[in-house]
Protein backbone atom coordinates (compact mmCIF):
# COMPACT_ATOMS: atom_id res chain seq x y z
CA UNK A 1 0.00 0.00 0.00
CA UNK A 2 1.49 3.08 -0.87
CA UNK A 3 0.29 6.58 0.94
CA UNK A 4 1.26 9.84 0.49
CA UNK A 5 1.24 12.09 3.59
CA UNK A 6 1.06 15.76 3.57
CA UNK A 7 1.68 19.11 5.91
CA UNK A 8 -0.47 20.85 2.74
CA UNK A 9 -0.55 24.70 4.25
CA UNK A 10 0.41 26.43 7.91
CA UNK A 11 4.24 26.86 8.46
CA UNK A 12 7.19 24.10 7.41
CA UNK A 13 4.97 22.61 4.42
CA UNK A 14 5.92 18.98 3.46
CA UNK A 15 5.60 15.78 2.30
CA UNK A 16 6.33 12.09 3.05
CA UNK A 17 5.86 8.95 1.05
CA UNK A 18 5.26 5.67 2.84
CA UNK A 19 5.36 1.96 1.04
CA UNK A 20 4.23 -0.78 2.72
CA UNK A 21 4.37 0.80 6.32
CA UNK A 22 8.15 2.14 5.44
CA UNK A 23 8.82 5.71 4.71
CA UNK A 24 10.62 5.52 1.44
CA UNK A 25 10.82 9.42 0.27
CA UNK A 26 10.66 12.92 2.06
CA UNK A 27 11.17 16.17 1.83
CA UNK A 28 10.11 19.87 2.92
CA UNK A 29 8.61 22.23 0.24
CA UNK A 30 11.51 24.98 1.80
CA UNK A 31 14.03 22.62 0.03
CA UNK A 32 12.98 23.87 -3.30
CA UNK A 33 11.36 27.26 -2.79
CA UNK A 34 14.09 28.72 -0.60
CA UNK A 35 11.17 30.38 1.82
CA UNK A 36 12.07 29.26 5.41
CA UNK A 37 8.80 28.10 7.43
CA UNK A 38 6.90 28.26 3.86
CA UNK A 39 3.47 27.75 3.89
CA UNK A 40 3.06 27.30 0.14
CA UNK A 41 1.32 23.81 -1.26
CA UNK A 42 4.10 21.11 -1.03
CA UNK A 43 4.08 20.85 -4.76
CA UNK A 44 7.65 20.39 -5.36
CA UNK A 45 8.41 18.30 -2.18
CA UNK A 46 5.51 15.76 -3.39
CA UNK A 47 6.87 15.97 -7.33
CA UNK A 48 10.45 14.82 -5.16
CA UNK A 49 9.36 12.33 -3.18
CA UNK A 50 7.55 10.56 -6.30
CA UNK A 51 10.63 11.06 -8.25
CA UNK A 52 12.85 9.24 -5.79
CA UNK A 53 10.68 6.36 -4.86
CA UNK A 54 10.11 5.66 -8.46
CA UNK A 55 6.02 6.14 -8.21
CA UNK A 56 3.60 7.73 -10.49
CA UNK A 57 1.17 9.80 -8.34
CA UNK A 58 -1.70 6.86 -9.97
CA UNK A 59 -0.15 4.29 -7.86
CA UNK A 60 -0.69 6.31 -4.60
CA UNK A 61 -3.53 4.20 -2.73
CA UNK A 62 -4.49 7.16 -0.51
CA UNK A 63 -3.31 11.08 0.22
CA UNK A 64 -3.67 11.57 4.02
CA UNK A 65 -3.86 15.29 5.37
CA UNK A 66 -2.59 15.93 8.74
CA UNK A 67 -5.88 18.62 9.94
CA UNK A 68 -9.33 18.41 9.03
CA UNK A 69 -9.39 22.35 8.10
CA UNK A 70 -13.25 22.39 7.46
CA UNK A 71 -13.63 20.74 10.83
CA UNK A 72 -11.82 23.32 12.30
CA UNK A 73 -12.42 26.05 10.54
CA UNK A 74 -15.99 25.69 11.54
CA UNK A 75 -15.88 25.07 15.47
CA UNK A 76 -13.33 27.96 15.30
CA UNK A 77 -16.25 30.08 13.35
CA UNK A 78 -18.63 29.16 16.48
CA UNK A 79 -16.01 30.22 19.40
CA UNK A 80 -15.25 32.73 17.73
CA UNK A 81 -18.87 34.33 17.24
CA UNK A 82 -19.88 33.13 20.81
CA UNK A 83 -16.86 35.01 22.72
CA UNK A 84 -15.70 38.30 20.67
CA UNK A 85 -20.22 38.96 19.69
CA UNK A 86 -20.59 41.43 16.95
CA UNK A 87 -16.69 42.81 16.32
CA UNK A 88 -15.32 39.30 15.94
CA UNK A 89 -17.79 38.57 13.13
CA UNK A 90 -14.96 39.68 10.14
CA UNK A 91 -12.34 37.40 11.97
CA UNK A 92 -14.51 34.68 11.91
CA UNK A 93 -15.14 34.73 8.71
CA UNK A 94 -11.80 35.16 7.39
CA UNK A 95 -10.35 32.54 10.08
CA UNK A 96 -13.05 30.39 8.36
CA UNK A 97 -12.27 31.29 4.75
CA UNK A 98 -8.35 30.49 5.16
CA UNK A 99 -9.63 26.91 6.34
CA UNK A 100 -11.70 26.21 3.90
CA UNK A 101 -9.80 27.14 0.89
CA UNK A 102 -6.84 24.81 2.42
CA UNK A 103 -9.60 22.09 2.00
CA UNK A 104 -10.12 23.31 -1.52
CA UNK A 105 -6.56 23.64 -2.62
CA UNK A 106 -5.36 20.36 -2.12
CA UNK A 107 -8.39 18.99 -3.40
CA UNK A 108 -7.88 21.20 -6.42
CA UNK A 109 -4.19 20.18 -6.47
CA UNK A 110 -4.87 15.94 -6.83
CA UNK A 111 -8.11 16.17 -9.00
CA UNK A 112 -7.00 19.03 -11.43
CA UNK A 113 -3.42 19.23 -11.58
CA UNK A 114 -2.73 15.87 -10.68
CA UNK A 115 -3.74 12.71 -11.95
CA UNK A 116 -4.51 11.43 -9.10
CA UNK A 117 -8.24 9.42 -8.98
CA UNK A 118 -7.53 7.98 -5.22
CA UNK A 119 -8.81 8.92 -1.76
CA UNK A 120 -8.23 12.28 -0.53
CA UNK A 121 -8.40 12.54 3.67
CA UNK A 122 -7.90 14.42 6.34
CA UNK A 123 -7.32 13.33 9.58
CA UNK A 124 -7.57 14.78 12.77
CA UNK A 125 -4.33 16.79 14.15
CA UNK A 126 -3.57 15.47 17.49
CA UNK A 127 -3.99 12.00 16.67
CA UNK A 128 -1.76 12.23 13.58
CA UNK A 129 1.03 13.76 15.95
CA UNK A 130 0.19 10.91 18.79
CA UNK A 131 0.16 8.45 15.47
CA UNK A 132 3.95 9.98 13.80
CA UNK A 133 5.63 9.54 17.32
CA UNK A 134 4.54 6.19 18.30
CA UNK A 135 4.71 4.42 15.21
CA UNK A 136 8.11 5.79 14.82
CA UNK A 137 9.39 4.30 17.99
CA UNK A 138 10.45 1.01 19.20
CA UNK A 139 7.33 0.58 21.72
CA UNK A 140 4.85 -1.90 21.78
CA UNK A 141 3.13 0.31 24.13
CA UNK A 142 3.38 3.72 25.08
CA UNK A 143 1.47 6.91 26.85
CA UNK A 144 1.44 9.95 24.81
CA UNK A 145 1.34 13.56 25.66
CA UNK A 146 0.46 16.04 22.49
CA UNK A 147 0.86 19.95 23.75
CA UNK A 148 0.14 21.76 20.55
CA UNK A 149 -1.29 25.20 19.44
CA UNK A 150 -4.19 23.60 18.58
CA UNK A 151 -5.86 21.09 16.00
CA UNK A 152 -9.26 21.24 15.15
CA UNK A 153 -10.69 21.80 18.87
CA UNK A 154 -8.15 19.76 21.06
CA UNK A 155 -4.86 21.70 22.05
CA UNK A 156 -3.30 18.81 24.32
CA UNK A 157 -4.49 15.51 24.43
CA UNK A 158 -3.11 12.22 26.71
CA UNK A 159 -3.23 9.23 24.83
CA UNK A 160 -2.67 5.34 25.31
CA UNK A 161 -1.56 3.40 22.58
CA UNK A 162 -0.93 -0.75 22.85
CA UNK A 163 0.12 -2.46 19.41
CA UNK A 164 -1.72 -0.92 16.52
CA UNK A 165 -4.05 1.53 18.54
CA UNK A 166 -3.91 4.49 19.85
CA UNK A 167 -6.92 5.84 22.51
CA UNK A 168 -7.66 9.31 23.19
CA UNK A 169 -8.16 9.00 27.24
CA UNK A 170 -8.09 13.22 28.16
CA UNK A 171 -8.33 16.31 26.09
CA UNK A 172 -8.15 20.30 27.07
CA UNK A 173 -9.72 22.26 24.38
CA UNK A 174 -9.50 25.83 22.84
CA UNK A 175 -9.12 28.12 24.04
CA UNK A 176 -7.07 26.53 26.66
CA UNK A 177 -4.27 26.16 24.72
CA UNK A 178 -0.50 25.91 26.41
CA UNK A 179 1.43 26.17 22.42
CA UNK A 180 -0.93 29.17 21.86
CA UNK A 181 0.05 31.12 24.77
CA UNK A 182 3.66 30.10 24.75
CA UNK A 183 3.27 31.77 20.73
CA UNK A 184 1.64 34.47 22.12
CA UNK A 185 4.41 35.49 24.58
CA UNK A 186 7.25 34.94 21.55
CA UNK A 187 5.55 37.62 19.54
CA UNK A 188 5.29 39.84 23.18
CA UNK A 189 8.90 39.55 22.88
CA UNK A 190 9.09 41.10 19.56
CA UNK A 191 9.68 37.59 17.55
CA UNK A 192 7.21 36.27 15.23
CA UNK A 193 4.65 33.63 15.83
CA UNK A 194 5.18 30.44 14.34
CA UNK A 195 8.42 30.91 13.53
CA UNK A 196 10.64 32.00 16.36
CA UNK A 197 9.22 29.85 19.27
CA UNK A 198 12.52 28.38 19.61
CA UNK A 199 14.11 31.36 20.64
CA UNK A 200 11.85 32.14 23.73
CA UNK A 201 12.72 28.76 24.64
CA UNK A 202 16.25 29.32 24.52
CA UNK A 203 16.07 32.73 26.35
CA UNK A 204 13.73 30.80 28.88
CA UNK A 205 17.01 29.34 30.27
CA UNK A 206 18.90 32.72 30.84
CA UNK A 207 15.59 33.60 33.24
CA UNK A 208 14.40 34.25 36.65
CA UNK A 209 11.06 33.27 37.77
CA UNK A 210 10.38 37.15 37.65
CA UNK A 211 6.78 36.85 36.59
CA UNK A 212 6.03 33.62 38.35
CA UNK A 213 2.94 34.95 40.17
CA UNK A 214 1.84 36.75 36.99
CA UNK A 215 2.03 33.85 35.32
CA UNK A 216 0.44 31.89 37.40
CA UNK A 217 -2.47 33.52 37.52
CA UNK A 218 -2.89 33.33 33.16
CA UNK A 219 -2.19 29.42 33.17
CA UNK A 220 -4.59 28.43 36.36
CA UNK A 221 -4.78 24.96 37.62
CA UNK A 222 -7.75 23.58 37.34
CA UNK A 223 -9.08 20.47 38.99
CA UNK A 224 -11.50 18.54 36.01
CA UNK A 225 -8.76 20.29 33.09
CA UNK A 226 -5.75 20.22 34.71
CA UNK A 227 -5.30 23.86 33.12
CA UNK A 228 -7.05 26.74 31.84
CA UNK A 229 -5.83 30.26 30.21
CA UNK A 230 -7.24 32.77 31.84
CA UNK A 231 -8.19 34.48 28.17
CA UNK A 232 -9.04 37.65 30.13
CA UNK A 233 -5.44 38.86 29.09
CA UNK A 234 -5.52 38.20 25.29
CA UNK A 235 -7.75 39.37 23.19
CA UNK A 236 -6.60 37.22 20.61
CA UNK A 237 -8.64 34.54 21.93
CA UNK A 238 -11.98 36.84 21.79
CA UNK A 239 -11.68 36.97 18.37
CA UNK A 240 -10.65 40.89 18.62
CA UNK A 241 -7.85 41.69 15.75
CA UNK A 242 -5.70 42.55 18.60
CA UNK A 243 -3.31 40.00 20.31
CA UNK A 244 -3.30 41.43 24.22
CA UNK A 245 -6.07 42.97 26.63
CA UNK A 246 -5.80 45.80 28.31
CA UNK A 247 -4.92 43.41 31.64
CA UNK A 248 -1.77 42.30 30.20
CA UNK A 249 -0.84 45.41 28.80
CA UNK A 250 -1.23 46.58 32.63
CA UNK A 251 0.86 43.76 33.83
CA UNK A 252 3.43 43.06 31.31
CA UNK A 253 3.76 46.89 29.51
CA UNK A 254 4.09 47.42 25.70
CA UNK A 255 4.40 44.87 23.12
CA UNK A 256 8.41 45.31 22.11
CA UNK A 257 8.78 46.23 18.41
CA UNK A 258 11.11 43.97 16.60
CA UNK A 259 14.07 46.01 15.24
CA UNK A 260 14.68 46.37 11.73
CA UNK A 261 17.69 44.23 10.48
FE1 LIG B 1 0.67 20.44 15.15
Amino acid sequence: MIILGIKSAGPDTSATLIKDGKIVAASGEDRFNREKHTSKFPEYAINFCLKNAYIEISDVDEVAIGMQWNKRAKSRFIYTLRTGGIYSIRKSIRLANEDFSRTRSAKNFFRKKSNYKGKIRFFDHYDCHAAAVYFASPYKSAAILSVDGAGEKSCTRIYKASETKINNLFEVNFPNSIGSFYSLITKFLGFRIDWDEGKTMALAAYGAPAFYNKFDDIVRKDNKSVYKINVDYFDFFRGKENYYSPLFINSFGSERKPKML
